[in-house]
């Protein structure tokens, strides 16, 4: 195979990118994913990919939920926030207010909307591990369009 026709046809994948919230015995977490995808309507599932080895990924294997912010265009400061490892201050997190409902997981009042998830399979192969989350919950905090991936200018994949 050719390594970077690989990459560029990789590259081709549209994506949008969010804050996945995940969460332990003691504290929450919260990083910027773009390896999701809708998979079922009824049940409602998503395919989220977690880096192997990562705290998130750890965090739903044990804990078997997470939540998907879904963020608005022009919100890139928002998400840039979440592309490093951090510890809640109160009920922020990068110094972004959230709160939880049904996982536990951190649900941001500054996202568009959200989504809960339960784990019901998984793949551990590869570098990221796939999750495969049957939607529990939702909430819509107000109307917009959501951020994508090539208006903030970042790869994550190829
Ligand atoms: C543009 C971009 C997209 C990313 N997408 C994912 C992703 O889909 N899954 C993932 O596990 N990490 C992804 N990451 C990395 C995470 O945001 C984060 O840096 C990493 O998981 C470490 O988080 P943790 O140690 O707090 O769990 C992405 C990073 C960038 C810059």
């Amino acid at each position: 195979m050719d390594p970077k026709a690989k990459r560029t046809a990789l590259r081709g994948i549209t994506y949008g990118l969010y804050i996945v919230g995940t969460k332990d015995e003691t504290s929450v977490n919260g990083f910027a994913g773009n390896f999701l995808t809708q998979t079922s309507f009824a049940p409602p599932l998503v395919a989220l990919a977690a880096k192997a080895g990562s705290r998130s990924q750890q965090q739903i294997a044990e804990s078997g939920v997470f939540s998907v912010n879904v963020l608005e265009t022009g919100q890139k400061d928002m998400v840039t926030a979440f592309f490093k490892a951090l510890e809640p201050e109160g009920n922020t997190l990068a110094g972004y207010e959230f709160y939880t409902e049904e996982t536990g997981c951190p649900i941001f009042k500054d996202a568009l909307s959200f989504f809960e998830c339960k784990v019901v399979d998984k793949i551990e192969k590869g570098d990221h591990f796939i999750y495969v989350g049957e939607v529990i919950n939702a909430g819509v905090h107000r109307e917009g369009d959501p951020l994508t991936m090539k208006e903030t200018g970042f790869y994550y994949g190829g």
